[in-house]
């Protein structure tokens, strides 16, 4: 079994693959000497029995996590649960949601049991499932599309499967920037563009935690009627306050992370 260190590596080599963003932002940081401490990690998935948020928490589990927090959303239909290490500085928590599926159309429902019955076909392990991606089939552009109009959180899962959708990095642990705002102004100057759907930043100090993100980079994908460039994984940023008791905030805001879902919303290149 990889031990955590090499899994979060991984995870962090896929996804900085399919976003060029990533390598940009750090190298602006190493020119300002920063080192970069991830807050979280995101994973999306459906709710089905094999590869639930449960079957995605269980290589972390398994590495000395705990489960921590419970979240539903309504308007787009997910339920999440968070994760901690005991160690929260050397280890990002954890943020898995999954898609309550039978709360949509019966197309969307189709498309998606379709494709999970090819996954239990060749499922493999739980760890090797985590960065996966989707090679159990090649999507249709059309279908795509068609999902997009009920929910872009399933639309993107039916393209990219299961990997990191993003990583997060702690502001709190920058030495450069003592504010989410600073740090945004400095993203934007270097030709950054931040999701800005309920304003740049998500939260507040008084809710403990404050959230900004740039957009997914659109990426070149494989589909069965040719290439198509489309959003894929973005790169967040988070600050945390401390509570009354003095002790840092480890949770999230379900108000704040309905926003940030929006950061891997389609648009046109
Ligand atoms: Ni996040």
């Amino acid at each position: 079994m990889n031990n955590l260190e090499q899994l979060i590596s991984q995870l962090f080599s896929d996804y900085q693959a399919l976003n060029p963003s990533v390598k940009k932002i750090h190298q602006l940081f190493q020119n300002q000497s920063e080192q970069i401490i991830n807050d979280h990690i995101a994973f999306r998935t459906i709710d089905f029995p094999e590869i639930n948020i449960h079957c995605i928490a269980r290589p972390f589990t398994e590495r000395g996590y705990k489960i921590k927090g419970n979240y539903r959303f309504e308007e787009k239909k997910l339920d999440a649960i968070h994760l901690e290490h005991p160690n929260t500085s050397l280890f990002p928590r954890i943020f898995i949601s999954q898609l309550r599926h039978a709360e949509f159309s019966k197309e969307l429902q189709q498309v998606l049991r379709d494709l999970y019955a090819k996954i239990i076909q060749q499922k493999p392990t739980d760890d090797k499932l985590l960065m996966a991606g989707n090679p159990w089939i090649t999507p249709s552009y059309n279908i795509y599309k068609n999902l997009l109009h009920e929910s872009e959180y399933a639309a993107w899962f039916y393209v990219f499967g299961f990997r990191a959708n993003h990583f997060t990095i702690s502001v709190n642990h920058l030495i450069n920037f003592n504010s989410l705002e600073g740090l945004n102004t400095f993203l934007k100057k270097n030709g950054f563009s931040l999701n800005s759907s309920g304003g740049e930043i998500k939260g507040s100090p008084q809710l403990l935690l404050e959230q900004s993100s740039i957009l997914a980079d659109l990426i070149e994908m494989e589909f069965l009627d040719g290439p198509q460039y489309l959003p894929a994984c973005y790169y967040e940023f988070a600050m945390r306050y401390k509570d009354q008791d003095g002790k840092i905030f480890n949770g999230f805001i379900p108000q704040s992370a309905n926003k940030i879902f929006e950061s891997t919303n389609f648009r046109n290149k």
